[in-house]
C-alpha cells in the first residue's frame, strides 16, 4: 500500500481514537448537579459530546506525542481547547451571530434549549478550560500550567478566535482586501488551531525556539482550514457538513472564495498544506499524522 494510503487509515484509526477520548473526557469534567443549574451543565454536554471531528484535540495529542508526553495529560489539554472551541460555536450560532438552527446534525444549542442558556453554556465551556488547563493533573510544574493558559488565553480572546469574529462582523458592507482576509481568518480559526500545536509543544517543554517549524506548520493548516471551511460553504454537502451551507454569501461574510472564486481559493488551500508539510521536512515518522492531517484538512467533507 501505498504511503499516502497508510497514513489515511492511520489517520482514520486516530480520529476515532480522539472522538472517543474528547467523548469521555467530556463525560467526567460534566457531571450535572442535582440543583437548577442542571439545565446548564446538560446543555454544555448537549453541545460537547457526540459532535465535532476533534481536529484540535487531535493537533495537541499528536504533537505532543512527538515529545513523548503521556496521553492522560495530553487528553486534559486537549478537552480544554475543544471546550474553547465548542463554546466558539454555540456563540456563533446564535441569532445574534451566524443564525443557524444545525450543527452537528442536530438543532444548535438556543435551538434545542434556549438562547440564555446557550451564552452561558459557551460561558462555562470557557471558564472550564482554563479550569483543566490550571490543575495539576494536566502539569505537576507550575511553568508549564502558566504557559499552557497564556497560549490558550490569547488565541481565544481579541488578539485570536474573538477577534477574528468581530472582524467577520465586520465585513459584512466592508471591503476588506486579501490582506485583511487573511488576517480575519488566521484570528478567527487560524489562532485555535495553532495554539493546539504549541499546546502539545508546551507539554512536550519543548523551548520556544525549538518550536519555530511547528508554528509554522500550524499557520499555514490553520488557514488552509477555514478556506476548506468557507470551500464547503459553498460546494459542499449538507447532510456530510451536518450544518446548513450556502450561507455565507447571503451574510456577506468575506472569503478567499469570494474574493477569488472557489477554484483559486482551493489551489491556495492545497498549496499551503504542501507549505504546511514542508516545515517538517526535518522531521521523521514521528511526525506522519501531522502531515496526514494537514491533508486531511482540504480533504474532508465535513
Ligand atoms: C468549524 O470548525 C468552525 C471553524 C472554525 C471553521 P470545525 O470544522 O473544526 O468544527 P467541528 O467541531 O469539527 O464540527
Ligand atoms: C466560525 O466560522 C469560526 C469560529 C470561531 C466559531 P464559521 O461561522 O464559518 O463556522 P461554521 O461554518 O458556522 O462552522
Ligand atoms: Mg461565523
Ligand atoms: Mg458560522
Ligand atoms: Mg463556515
Amino acid at each position: 500500500m501505498a504511503l499516502v494510503e497508510v497514513n489515511k487509515d492511520i489517520l482514520a484509526e486516530e480520529l476515532l481514537r480522539i472522538q472517543g477520548e474528547v467523548d469521555s473526557g467530556f463525560d467526567t469534567f460534566l457531571p450535572v448537579p442535582e440543583d437548577s443549574r442542571a439545565r446548564l451543565v446538560e446543555a454544555m454536554r448537549y453541545a460537547a459530546i457526540g459532535g465535532g471531528k476533534r481536529v484540535r484535540p487531535l493537533l495537541v495529542v499528536a504533537t505532543a506525542e512527538m515529545f513523548g508526553v503521556n496521553r492522560p495529560a495530553a487528553l486534559r489539554a486537549a478537552c480544554a481547547i475543544e471546550a474553547i472551541h465548542v463554546y466558539s460555536l454555540i456563540h456563533d450560532d446564535l441569532p445574534c451571530m451566524d443564525d443557524d438552527d444545525l450543527r452537528h446534525g442536530k438543532p444548535t444549542l438556543h435551538k434545542k434549549y434556549d438562547e440564555a442558556t446557550a451564552v452561558l453554556a459557551g460561558d462555562s465551556l470557557h471558564a472550564l478550560a482554563f479550569e483543566i488547563l490550571s490543575a495539576t493533573e494536566t502539569s505537576g510544574d507550575p511553568f508549564t500550567r502558566a504557559e499552557l493558559v497564556s497560549v490558550l488565553a490569547t488565541a481565544s480572546g481579541m488578539d485570536g478566535m474573538a477577534g477574528g469574529q468581530m472582524m467577520d462582523i465586520e465585513a459584512d458592507g466592508a471591503d476588506y482586501d486579501l490582506h485583511t482576509v487573511t488576517r480575519l481568518q488566521k484570528l478567527k480559526t487560524g489562532a485555535l488551531l495553532g495554539a493546539a500545536v504549541e499546546m502539545g509543544a508546551v507539554l512536550g517543554k519543548v523551548a520556544p525556539e525549538g518550536r519555530a517549524h511547528l508554528r509554522n506548520y500550524a499557520r499555514d493548516i490553520g488557514l488552509a482550514f477555514q478556506i476548506a471551511d468557507d470551500l464547503l460553504d459553498h460546494e459542499g454537502d449538507e447532510d456530510k457538513a451536518g450544518k446548513a451551507l450556502r450561507k455565507d454569501e447571503g451574510q456577506g461574510k468575506q472569503t478567499f472564495v469570494s474574493l477569488m472564486g472557489a477554484d483559486k481559493a482551493r489551489g491556495q488551500a492545497h498549496a499551503l498544506v504542501d507549505q504546511a508539510i514542508g516545515h517538517l521536512s526535518s522531521q521523521g515518522e514521528e511526525a506522519d499524522l501531522l502531515r496526514a492531517l494537514a491533508r486531511f484538512v482540504v480533504e474532508r467533507d465535513w
